[in-house]
């Protein structure tokens, strides 16, 4: 085969018609359903216990923002639907030199904990106030009352012994207590999505959905009746984990060679962490048919970031950023300008599917939401796929407009910047005022 053909047909095979786009949103509106009413479904649908801020919280709180292996800690004011954050600190749990690994199996629970609670007290630099702490911790949690979170599983390569299958309060309560933290009480857990809409809830109006585009992917929402409690509730999707996209060759590659075979398979078609692993699954591909030079470097996990796929996307007619690409990351030397043009058309194939398929999932919940697309809806996200990312936010606009027609004039979609950490204090305050 040819290059040109093998990169038609690849890309073919990655992007997705309208109509692929209708079906991924109809089988996530049913996996939602299914999910929400305890029936056997890829959409977790983990119930927060906790509903839109009123937008008039206000005092002080501790936020802790663990979403991977870089941890922040904060501490927040609210006031009059303005949150500020007066002190802050983002430590890292695994020293790159190699000093500390605080995410590794032999690395026990209580290390883990006392490790960012020490952070605490240096955020908290000598107050003695009392203060609420709001802790969002990005991972699958069964979450049983807005301060009780159980881990179901580690994602993103943390392996820290002893968290799975227990509530995370107790044990970052019982971390503040042997650091000698009295005045600090931990009062809600939150997923990451939650936190980004509490915080975009705060200050705007009509916010229903939050999102994180970043290095993982996941989405929640305001469910208006949840079942448990007949009221409004925000629901943790866990959207990562939904299976309804049917894989190609190259998806099932990256699946195979994945820490967890056959778990979140979306996240591994749309988040920063997987890319450009996607895209190495094809160039591998290009090189067992010769139709690339087999690079002088190997290529292992995270070779391709999002930062290098963006520096792809940027390129003007020259190529000179897909070359500079080829050349640092993958080793590969004098590449015809025909072979630079394929690279980058499979890198707009994967990154632009991406951006499609975030789309339809949101087009599917506020069709859920609002079947006739009456009313005007906003979907607040972060992560760094849609702040950086060149053209995804456009991507994720073709993919509501796949399903929604005319009806997606209706959605604005809004970059929130840190709703992570502010969502954390927010929902601390919401808390401490329930007693
Ligand atoms: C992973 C986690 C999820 C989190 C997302 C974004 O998918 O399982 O809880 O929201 O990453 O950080």
């Amino acid at each position: 085969m040819v290059l040109s053909e093998f990169v038609e047909k690849a890309c073919n095979q990655i992007d997705l018609t309208t109509e692929a786009l209708q079906q991924v949103a109809a089988h996530f509106e049913v996996a939602m359903r299914e999910g929400l009413a305890g029936r056997p479904s890829s959409l977790q649908m983990l119930p927060s216990y906790i509903a839109r801020p009123t937008g008039a919280e206000r005092g002080e709180a501790i936020a802790i923002d663990f979403g991977g292996t870089n941890v922040r800690v904060m501490k927040v004011n609210l006031a009059d639907s303005q949150a500020q954050c007066s002190q802050s600190i983002k430590f890292t749990l695994k020293d790159p030199g190699g000093a500390y690994d605080y995410t590794r199996e032999e690395t026990q629970a209580d290390e883990l904990f006392d490790f960012i609670a020490r952070h605490v007290v240096e955020v908290l630099a000598g107050d003695r106030s009392m203060l609420p702490l709001g802790l969002t911790f990005s991972f699958p949690c069964r979450q049983e009352g807005i301060n009780r979170a159980v881990l179901i599983q580690w994602t993103k390569e943390i392996r820290t012994s002893g968290v799975e299958g227990r509530d995370v309060t107790p044990l970052l309560a019982a971390a503040l207590e042997r650091q000698g933290v009295r005045n600090v009480r931990p009062r809600a857990v939150i997923n990451d999505t939650v936190g980004t809409l509490l915080a975009a809830a705060y200050k705007l109006r009509g916010v229903e959905v939050g999102s994180i585009c970043g290095t993982g992917h996941n989405t929640c929402y305001l469910e208006p009746r949840h079942p448990l409690t007949g009221k409004p509730m925000i629901v943790n999707m866990e959207a990562g984990s939904f299976d309804g996209v049917t894989l190609t060759p190259f998806d099932r590659a990256v699946n195979e060679a994945s820490v967890r075979p056959g778990g979140q398979l979306l996240e591994k078609m749309v988040s920063g962490a997987y890319l450009g692993e996607v895209v190495l699954a094809v160039l591998r591909t290009m090189v067992a048919e010769r139709l690339l030079p087999a690079g002088n470097r190997s290529w292992d996990r995270g070779t391709l970031t999002g930062v290098h796929l963006s520096q792809v996307l940027e390129d003007g007619a020259d190529c000179g950023g897909t070359k500079s690409v080829a050349q640092t990351e993958l080793g590969l030397m004098g590449l015809t300008n025909e072979q630079l043009l394929g690279f980058r058309r499979v890198v707009e194939s994967v990154a632009g599917r991406s951006a499609r398929l975030v789309g339809a999932t949101y087009a599917a919940i506020l069709r859920y939401l609002d079947p006739g697309l009456s009313q005007e809806h906003v979907v607040a996200i972060d992560g760094s796929l849609y702040a950086h990312m060149p053209r995804y936010p456009d991507g994720i606009r073709a993919g509501l407009e796949a399903v929604l027609g005319t009806g997606a004039s209706r959605v604005t979609t809004s970059l929130i910047k840190d709703g992570s950490g502010i969502g954390a204090a927010i929902a601390a305050l919401v808390a401490d005022a329930q007693g």
